[in-house]
């Protein structure tokens, strides 16, 4: 029989003056005994038949040295070798149908016995882990130590004061009352000798929500230049209950100092880095746990640190701060870039971010030891590709800029010995799929 069935069991006795039976159309299943209470001996053999208006079976789990044998509107339930584990209560119910609901066994839709096997090596029932830990409540909590034997007397005692507590006790369930955050063992007394249950651990109860948690992680900077300071935070829920812990590698944040601020959002965590060296560059991981569930909450941030002796340097040689491209001639403009560490690059046009298309685009990389090319790509330059082109790099703390100017040379007479009016634009094949050099002129550009 598991806890959870048995404190609910426990809770229904407490208030069973209270309970209005609701009568179903089915009575429920019958033991076919006259007790509800057994008490076998060490490894003997039981066996108890259960009997229903309809198919009948012994809930499960059961423990493994127990067999049902099924019959018609009956159920045979057999204990063999019976043991200590077999202490606790064994419920037959109606089985569930095809098509049933999928509804809880109703109180009186079930039939049960309490079997004890008693042991004097195991004057308590062996204990399953789940309910070593009981959430607060505030009218009650049980602490489920049964005992083998129903005339053992039990007594509670807080740990490790061994204070004696008052509690209520029922031989099948454990204690109930109302106990305060701690931890509890019950004791019992076999041929003179007292013995002690497990510990019991009350905790403090969990609100709901704090099932569900967010976890914050921030860089003050991301990049930071060596010599200065930089903050990493990390912002937790409220509670005693959460575990904060940092996650980063050993070199990293050596000369780190950590502050611990609670604020109306929660609890911040700070490594506050006073000067940083380019050995704190790196992931750093904030990670938090909430005791009780085990739930784990993980956030991280990237640092990097670049020493002062950054440099960068563009090297636009061949690139004149004018430039004329031929309708619709693909051209490449190729920058070169010196610099350390890793620079940034951007591309505006007319000072805003260039989209990057088909048709026009850029591409930076990496050649070898600091250099780096970027290339400014035209596949089919256009009249509206006009413009003021500017190439920006940045390394550590150093910036590096070229500009300049595009035009898109007119249609020669000779191109389009056809003309007709006063067009202004032209329309490549790459819309339509037609051939590049097949075009025809029209006002609207390429889309
Ligand atoms: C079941 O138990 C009864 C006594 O309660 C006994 O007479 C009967 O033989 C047992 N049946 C089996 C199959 O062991
Ligand atoms: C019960 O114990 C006896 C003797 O110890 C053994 O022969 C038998 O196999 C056991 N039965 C089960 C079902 O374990
Ligand atoms: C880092 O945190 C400390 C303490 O809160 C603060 O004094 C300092 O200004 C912070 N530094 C940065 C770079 O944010
Ligand atoms: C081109 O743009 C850059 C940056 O937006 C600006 O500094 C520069 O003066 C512009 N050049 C011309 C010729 O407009």
């Amino acid at each position: 029989m598991d806890g959870v069935k048995a404190s609910l069991v426990f809770v229904g006795m407490l208030v069973v003056g209270l309970l209005v039976s609701v009568t179903s159309g089915l009575s429920p299943p019958t033991i076919v005994s006259n007790e509800e209470e057994f008490v076998l001996q060490p490894n003997s053999v039981f066996n108890i038949s259960c009997t229903g208006k309809r198919n009948v079976v012994w809930t499960e789990p059961l423990p493994k040295n127990t067999f049902v044998y099924p019959g018609y509107y009956t159920a045979t339930l057999f204990i063999y070798n019976a043991t200590v584990e077999n202490t606790g209560y064994y419920m037959c119910t109606y089985q569930t149908q095809e098509g049933d609901l999928e509804d809880e066994p109703e109180e009186d839709n079930e039939a049960g016995i309490y079997v004890f096997v008693p042991d004097a090596l195991a004057p308590f029932v062996p204990e399953t882990p789940e309910n070593l830990v009981v959430p607060m409540e505030t009218d009650g909590v049980p602490i489920s130590c049964r005992v083998s034997d129903p005339n053992s007397h039990v007594t509670l005692r807080s740990v490790p004061s061994g204070e004696d507590m008052s509690a209520f006790y029922d031989h099948k369930m454990g204690f109930f009352g109302s106990l305060s955050p701690g931890q509890y063992q019950c004791e019992t007394s076999v041929n003179g000798h007292s013995i002690r249950s497990v510990i019991y651990t009350v905790e403090t109860e969990v609100p709901a929500e704090m099932d569900n948690f967010d976890v914050e992680v921030k860089a003050s900077e991301e990049t930071v230049r060596a010599g200065q300071s930089f903050n990493i935070t990390c912002v937790a829920p409220i509670g005693l209950d959460f575990q904060q812990q940092w996650l980063h590698p050993k070199k990293q944040a050596m000369g780190a100092v950590q502050i611990k601020d609670t604020s109306l959002d929660g609890v911040i965590y700070t490594l506050s880095i006073p000067k940083a060296t380019s050995q704190d560059s790196g992931s750093y991981e904030c990670s938090v746990t909430h005791i009780i569930s085990g739930e784990v909450r993980v956030s991280s941030v990237a640092v990097t640190v670049f020493e002062e002796n950054s440099f960068v340097a563009v090297d636009h040689s061949g690139i004149q701060t004018s430039e004329f491209v031929s309708l619709l001639e693909e051209t490449e403009y190729t920058i070169l870039i010196n610099a350390y560490p890793n620079p940034k690059v951007s591309w505006l046009k007319d000072g805003k971010a260039m989209p990057q298309t088909y048709y026009i685009f850029t591409k930076t990389s990496h050649l070898e030891g600091n250099r780096y090319q970027s290339i400014l790509t035209l596949r089919q330059p256009l009249v509206k590709d006009n413009g003021n082109y500017t190439i920006t790099a940045i390394s550590g703390s150093r910036t590096a800029h070229f500009s300049f100017t595009l035009k898109v040379k007119a249609p020669t007479a000779m191109m389009f010995p056809t003309i007709l009016g006063p067009c202004a634009a032209a329309t490549g094949g790459g819309d339509g799929g037609a051939p590049p050099h097949s075009f025809h002129l029209d006002l609207s550009g390429r889309g």
